[in-house]
């Protein structure tokens, strides 16, 4: 199950570097505040793939720690099916910003670390095996990181993070660094991996084309202080097309228009 219901949710850092080093006044001791998120409220069924879109630097990635369990809120609350977030989970794993592999680990070891608790150890080299083609890495099992490209790299963290079984998978930009093809075949591979795992995916992107041709549900922040402008539900058959689907074509001008682009190409 993975039903996430967000309400209210604020966040502020305190910036420290501005703290007075040895300063006895109390004021001089507090820092700036910086709001990040501003009064945020939404709901994601389970099962749904969410897209969050936002300009650089509003808290798409505060966010999605947020509802992760990493960090925590000012002030709000975070139900994920129905109990408050109190700290990660293994039930929702995160695929951070940049990539988080273990360098040295192969990927055999690295996707092994979420099944490492299976005591039938060939059922669970069986697992391992069947995470490692859905994302077509056979043949690469016993290579390290660095022997492998940027989209593989980002095809090994994908089936660590799928190996766990998760009910909920957090993903942050996981298609930057990569070249644009690699990037359209990381969409569609993961577009494919959530139609067969069924699983609920919150993606960070900043590309209006993922979320459109992804999400079931796009969910666009504002500039910092981050409050919503924009949470759609998007009902529209995969794969997905703008050239036979115009209401796509236009929804696309829309978000291009709402994160101040007037003339998208
Ligand atoms: N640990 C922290 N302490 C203080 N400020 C922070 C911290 N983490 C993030 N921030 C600030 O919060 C704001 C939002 O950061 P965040 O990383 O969530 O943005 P983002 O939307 O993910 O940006 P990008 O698209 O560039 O990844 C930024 O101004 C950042 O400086
Ligand atoms: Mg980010």
């Amino acid at each position: 199950m993975g039903h996430i219901v967000v309400r209210n949710l604020r966040k502020e850092y305190i910036d420290r570097r501005r703290r007075k080093r040895g300063s006895k006044k109390p004021d001089e001791c507090i820092g700036n505040c910086v709001l990040v998120l501003d009064d945020i409220s939404l709901e994601f069924q389970n099962g749904e793939m969410i897209c969050i879109l936002g300009p650089s630097g509003c808290g798409k990635s505060t966010m999605l720690r947020i509802l992760a369990g990493f960090d925590s809120a000012s002030s709000g609350t975070v139900l994920i099916n129905g109990k408050p977030v109190n700290g990660p989970s293994s039930d929702n794993i995160f695929v951070f910003q940049h990539s988080s592999l273990f360098p040295w680990m192969t990927v055999r070891q690295n996707v092994e670390l979420g099944l490492r608790h299976m005591e039938d150890k060939a059922d669970m080299n069986e697992q391992i095996q069947e995470y490692i083609e859905m994302v077509e890495l056979d043949g690469f099992e016993n290579r390290y990181p660095y022997q492998l490209s940027g989209g593989m790299q980002r095809r090994a963290e994908l089936a660590r993070a799928l190996a766990v079984n998760p009910d909920i998978l957090f993903m942050d930009e996981p298609f930057s660094g990569l070249d644009f093809l690699t990037h359209l075949k990381m969409r569609e591979e993961v577009v494919n991996m959530h139609q067969f795992i069924g699983k609920t995916v919150v993606l960070v992107t900043h590309d209006v084309d993922d979320a459109l041709l992804m999400g079931d549900r796009i969910v666009v922040l504002s500039e910092r202080p981050a409050h919503l402008k924009l949470a759609r539900e998007l009902d529209f058959p995969r794969p997905r097309n703008y050239e036979k689907m115009p209401e796509l074509n236009g929804l696309r001008n829309e978000l291009f228009f709402i994160l101040g682009v007037n003339y998208a190409i």
